[in-house]
């Protein structure tokens, strides 16, 4: 099977790169900055460029379309990034579409649900989750021109879905990726410790590496399902390294629980998302050592 890959030379794109290969999937992957020693499956493609995206695209039977501005600060202005993200979308679903692709997998983005409140704001602003633990149902609450992007590619796969009744078209909104390096985890620590971690309130202190992400990448492609999805993975443990009541008890209070606090594993709830293609992550609770600054 070969798998359209997009955003290839990226960190997501790089782990799913390799992760198809190592399980059999030929690749062609496309990005718009490849470097000078490439592999001879990466392509230096705009998907900006309809033509060449047409061009690439052809003869492949799957989009992984993880190629676009991954935050609203990724492009000089949001203006850009929204209107590039759009612009990569729409070239990539309508080729598919019309090329007769019917399985897709897109990268979104806890983004599209989480709202504008960051969770060190002074004077805090209550959550506005709906409900906990978190899942791909949540309504959309964009809080920035990234997230809206997000949610407008979203918004094609649903058209595309309903116009193709075989199209499997599934968006994962990914929370924060992240590698594990001990350099790396240390920053994320200290930082949080720091109440300076730009993230936003609503997306439930989560995370997952980009080894888990790519992992559920392949297992979603050997268990495609027809109609438009929304998943929300995440690793089983949180950023600030503290059990979910927690949690719950400081930054949630007034959020209607779904199940009891204490009995919750993590703030996001993937039982959908195991229960359908046999996929949980095997990298969980990698925050969970004390904070030098332990929450109020
Ligand atoms: N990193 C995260 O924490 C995170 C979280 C949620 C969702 N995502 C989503 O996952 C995807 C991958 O993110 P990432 O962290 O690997 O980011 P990344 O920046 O490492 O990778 C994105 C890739 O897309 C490529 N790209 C951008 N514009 C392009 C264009 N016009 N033509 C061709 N290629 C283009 C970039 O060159 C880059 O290599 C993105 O869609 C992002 O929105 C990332």
């Amino acid at each position: 099977m070969k798998v359209f890959l997009t955003g290839a030379a990226g960190k997501l794109g790089t782990a799913a790169a390799h992760a198809l290969l190592r399980a059999g999937y030929e690749i062609v992957g496309a990005d718009r900055r490849v470097p000078k020693e490439k592999p001879e499956w990466l392509f230096e493609i705009d998907l900006l460029d309809e033509s060449a995206v047409r061009e690439q695209m052809t003869g492949c039977d799957v989009i992984v379309h993880a190629g676009n501005h991954p935050n609203v600060k990724a492009a000089p202005t949001p203006q850009i990034v929204y209107r590039e993200n759009v612009a990569m979308n729409v070239n990539v679903f309508q080729t598919a579409a019309d090329l007769g692709i019917r399985r897709w997998l897109f990268a979104s983005s806890i983004q599209a649900c989480s709202g504008g409140r960051h969770h060190h704001e002074t004077p805090p602003r209550p959550s506005e989750l709906p409900y906990l633990p978190m899942d791909g149902r949540l309504p959309p609450n964009p809080g920035n021109l990234y997230a809206l992007s997000k949610i407008a590619g979203e918004d094609m796969m649903r058209f595309y879905a309903r116009q193709f009744p075989d199209l499997s078209a599934v968006a994962l909104r990914f929370p924060m990726l992240v590698d594990v390096s001990p350099s790396y985890l240390e920053h994320i620590r200290s930082a949080y410790a720091r109440g300076r971690f730009p993230t936003m309130l609503d997306e439930g202190f989560s995370y997952l590496t980009l080894n888990d992400a790519a992992q559920l990448i392949l297992a979603l492609l050997e268990h495609s399902a027809p109609g438009f999805h929304t998943l929300l993975p995440a690793a089983q443990g949180n950023k600030l390294g503290l059990p979910p009541a927690d949690i719950v008890r400081v930054y949630y209070a007034g959020v209607p629980l779904r199940i009891p606090a204490e009995r919750m594993e993590s703030l996001v709830d993937i039982s959908e998302i195991t229960r359908w293609c046999g996929w949980t992550p095997r990298d969980n609770h990698i925050f969970d050592v004390p904070l030098t600054a332990p929450i109020a």
